[in-house]
């Protein structure tokens, strides 16, 4: 029997960034992450990317953009890990909540990545108005990345986000929770590892509102000529898509 996709708003989503309980499922969540071990994962999907094929060459950083950041924690252990092996990149972490410390801002300028939050709604972001607004910034992106992220969105939503992404980036990779009865056992056995209440509610939330199979290949607006796609169950308890770019940008997406 297939779980069916439900999504519901999370806790922590409509908790001030202040509250002790967000702060603490902040913190839930990066012991998750290495439980589900989310970092080797998004490396992996990350190594199929060739660069020297594809960087801009507008620009001497590869432009990467995270959705849904979050505190940006996830993505510093990637950039410590891929030191000295990709490009000088400059990174924007785009989240509802400013949630950037000095202390995760320091340690990117150690691995030789700029940082930088930008703070807005994904769904405002995603609007044509948002880039015909631009006046400074980033138009295209080398890369966009999302973790735990795409989840919160149905699949309307989806349908214009996954647009945006397509026309304004060179390749994408979201690592999202596999909506299998394992990995919703697994959300339920959260509160083991010390989770808080919010965590425990959210994680079975979020597995109930993951992917499979090709759900997300199904949403995204471009056909497979123009991109290659790949979606795929990761780990124990992720779901990973993959874009990248075969051809041109869209007329919409230059600057
Ligand atoms: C489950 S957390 C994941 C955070 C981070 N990507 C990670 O994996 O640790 C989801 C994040 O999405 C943000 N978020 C939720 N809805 C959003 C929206 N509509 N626009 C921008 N950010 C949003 C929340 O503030 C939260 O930081």
């Amino acid at each position: 029997m297939t779980l069916i996709r439900t999504v519901v708003p999370e806790l922590l989503d409509d908790l001030d960034m202040q509250d002790p309980r967000a702060q603490r499922s902040r913190r839930d969540l990066r012991r998750l992450h290495r439980i589900m071990r989310t970092e080797t994962i998004l490396l992996d999907a990350l190594r199929k990317i060739s660069w020297q094929r594809s960087v801009s060459s507008s620009s001497p950083r590869l432009q990467v953009l995270e959705i849904g950041a979050g505190d940006g924690s996830l993505m510093l252990g990637v950039a410590r890990a891929l030191q000295g092996l990709w490009p000088a990149v400059s990174l924007t972490l785009l989240d509802q909540h400013n949630l950037l410390e000095t202390t995760t801002e320091q340690g990117y300028a150690n691995a030789g990545w700029r940082v930088s939050a930008q703070v807005c709604d994904v769904l405002d972001w995603a609007k044509p108005e948002f880039m015909a607004q631009l006046i400074s910034g980033t138009a295209h992106w080398d890369l966009i990345v999302s973790n735990l992220f795409l989840h919160h969105f149905d699949d309307p939503q989806l349908v214009l986000l996954l647009d945006a992404v397509a026309a304004r980036s060179n390749h994408f990779i979201a690592c999202e929770p596999n909506r299998s009865w394992f990995a919703l056992a697994g959300s339920h056995l959260v509160g083991a590892v010390g989770a808080n209440a919010v965590t425990r509610q959210d994680a079975v939330l979020s597995v109930r509102a993951g992917f499979r199979n090709r759900e997300l290949c199904t949403l995204w607006p471009v056909g497979e000529d123009d991109w290659v796609l790949e979606e795929y169950p990761a780990g124990l308890f992720s779901h990973c898509f993959y874009a990248a770019r075969t051809r041109g940008l869209r007329a919409d997406a230059r600057s």
